[in-house]
């Protein structure tokens, strides 16, 4: 063959090399361009969002009737309880993120007999997404010992009175704390009832992602207090990518380590160094607030980034990321706050950790539910002045209101209380 012959295949070689990458990226395009124009989701995110069917249900506002289907005990102390929640229209129900809540508008008993009151509470969805019904998970709140306090009045209404039929009130799914899809491996590390949101993720990553690396602590005192311990048991053996950790602070006699539980003690970091591979883990943690004080700072101390810690209380939320904005902008001692409808009025005192706390050291009583800006039951109108979160609420406030609970005021402000 001639130099220019050789030439010419060669030329004719790379026309049809590229040629054919362009056919194949013209075929990917298209295929992508179809699947968009049919609604469908698209590569990485059809493996990592719900089912489209409740993905596609819009959720709504205010709130919607539920009977309750199902009722199970959930722990050995019989102090959990799960209740299955069916909308009564029996419509798709719209999905939700994992480790989102639900809030509802209970009328419950009054202490005194003296007829009924209504309250309202917020319950994690303990499960993952399914299209007919919402699962959540409540532990029943003693009160205080020697207290002389009534007993938890939402929680204690559930257990007692909330039988299978009953219709409850209840918001859409909503909440800021909740697993990131994608493929970053995961620390869910739950104590106590905070194991619901913890469980609704790793349920969720096991219907939408099982080859996601999964390591879930869960602290309790004893076998007695370990709820869906079974299930999460049979998870772990069936997944390999699922570690399960049962941590028992103070075991029962008869608790044996290697079968009841995995670890004597608390969740703590020293446990973490010990089992868990060096890799760029994110955290997502729900446990009473002295352990998630303590956990969140010592993870920070560990070095692990402030974007890859998660966390959610069950109250009154005193863990921050940063200090409030009110405390770096306020002039200490220096801001009134006056509440229209009682006339009266305070000087500020930057103590008092939200402005519900301080209208309530005032004498002033207003509706309250999560105290955690997540339920809207302190949403309160503003007729003056501004005010400054302390942290994101998960309830928008409406134009015009703040959530009290989660708020400090930033100028002088006068609030419809
Ligand atoms: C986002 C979010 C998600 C949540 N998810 C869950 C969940 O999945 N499962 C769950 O079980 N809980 C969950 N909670 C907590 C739940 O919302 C309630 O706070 C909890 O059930 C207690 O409510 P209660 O009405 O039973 O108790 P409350 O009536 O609010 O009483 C709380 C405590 O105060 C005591 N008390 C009563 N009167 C007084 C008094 N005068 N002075 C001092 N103390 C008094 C009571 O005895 C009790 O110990 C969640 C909370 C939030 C904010
Ligand atoms: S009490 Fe629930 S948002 Fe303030």
């Amino acid at each position: 063959m001639t130099s220019l012959g050789l030439l010419i295949w060669i030329g004719v070689g790379i026309v049809l090399q590229v040629g054919l990458f362009l056919g194949i990226s013209f075929w990917q395009h298209w295929q992508s361009y179809s699947r968009l124009k049919q609604g469908q989701p698209d590569g990485d995110e059809a493996m990592t969002t719900a089912s489209p069917r409740t993905e596609e249900v819009a959720g709504w506002s205010g709130f919607r009737p539920f009977k309750v289907a199902r009722r199970d005990i959930e722990d050995p102390a019989g102090q959990i309880c799960s209740f299955f929640l069916e909308p009564e229209e029996r419509q798709l129900l719209p999905s939700f993120k994992p480790g989102q809540f639900l809030t509802f508008r209970l009328e419950v008993p009054r202490a005194d007999g003296s007829g009924s009151e209504q309250i309202t509470r917020c319950y994690s969805l303990s499960d993952a997404p399914q299209s007919d019904h919402y699962r959540v998970s409540i532990k029943r709140v003693p009160p205080p010992p020697q207290s002389g306090h009534p007993p938890g009045r939402s929680s204690n209404f559930f257990h007692d009175h909330v039988q299978v039929g009953t219709t409850l009130q209840i918001r859409a799914p909503s909440g800021h704390f909740y697993l990131e899809p994608g493929s970053a491996p995961v620390v869910l590390i739950a104590g106590g009832i905070g194991v619901t949101p913890v469980l609704s993720m790793r349920n969720w990553c096991q219907g939408r992602q099982p080859e996601r690396e999964v390591w879930f602590f869960y602290g309790v005192r004893n076998s007695r207090e370990a709820a869906f311990a079974a299930h999460l048991k049979a998870v772990a053996a069936a997944n390999p990518r699922v570690h399960i950790r049962l941590c028992f602070s103070d075991p029962l006699p008869e608790d044996q380590p290697g079968k009841d539980f995995d670890h004597r003690g608390r969740v703590d970091v020293n446990l973490f160094r010990m089992e868990l591979p060096l890799k760029p883990f994110h955290y997502y943690i729900c446990g009473p607030t002295p352990m998630m004080e303590s956990l969140v700072a010592a993870l920070k101390d560990w070095g692990v980034p402030d974007t890859h810690i998660h966390f959610e209380a069950f109250g009154p939320a005193s863990i921050m990321r940063q200090k409030p904005e009110a405390a770096v902008t306020a002039p200490a001692g220096d801001i009134t706050v006056s509440f229209a409808k009682t006339g009266k009025q305070a000087r500020w005192s930057p103590q008092s950790a939200s402005l519900l706390e301080f209208a309530e050291s005032q004498g002033i009583a207003i509706d309250s539910g999560c105290r955690a800006g997540g339920c809207g039951t302190c949403q309160t109108t503003i007729r003056s002045g501004e005010v400054a979160y302390r942290q994101t609420p998960d309830h928008d406030p409406e134009p015009g209101t703040c959530l009290l609970c989660v708020c400090t005021p930033r100028t002088d402000v006068t609030l419809e209380a």
